[in-house]
């Protein structure tokens, strides 16, 4: 994937120096805009839930330059959210969360470069994860 890997790391590493608890504030940011995805995860989100989507963006910009590990393991994921009730057009809604909490961390060292890379990479992640999501379909 061609994306700012130091940026996307540094602004990753800066985010979440400054908000210990960057995942608890996005389920809080994403069932305030888009109430209608609280019941997916089940009314609650447990702590686990919120350390392994961490996890997940952590191992993502570890492999940015592997892109055989990036189709399988995100195409995997996508097929696993089919089963969880995700479709396409909440990618955007997650994406829309993620990214406000993250500007709400970094507060005044936000820019529009940083938002830029994270809409990129967030972009990438998810139609890896779509594709992945149709062909576990399709199959
Ligand atoms: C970059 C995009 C995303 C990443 C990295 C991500 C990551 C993860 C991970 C690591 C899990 C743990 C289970 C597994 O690996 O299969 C998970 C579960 C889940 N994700 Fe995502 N996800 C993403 C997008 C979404 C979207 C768009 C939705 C739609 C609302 C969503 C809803 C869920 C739900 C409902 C679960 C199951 C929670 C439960 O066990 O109750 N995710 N996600």
């Amino acid at each position: 994937m061609s994306l700012d890997r130091d940026l996307l790391t540094r602004s990753f590493d800066l985010v979440l120096e400054r908000a210990p608890n960057l995942t608890e504030r996005f389920y809080e940011i994403l069932f305030e805009r888009y109430p209608s995805l609280r019941p997916l995860f089940g009314g609650r989100v447990k702590p686990a839930q919120a350390r392994m989507l961490r996890e997940a963006l952590a191992a993502v910009l570890a492999h940015l330059d592997d892109g055989a590990w990036l189709t399988e393991t995100l195409g995997a994921m996508g097929a696993r959210h089919v089963g969880y009730g995700v479709t396409d057009a909440m990618y955007a809604q997650v994406g829309d969360a993620l990214i406000a909490a993250m500007a709400e961390a970094a507060g005044e060292d936000w820019s529009p470069e940083i938002e830029a890379a994270w809409i990129a990479a967030y972009g990438a992640v998810a139609s890896l994860m779509q594709d992945g999501a149709r062909r576990a379909v399709a199959a």
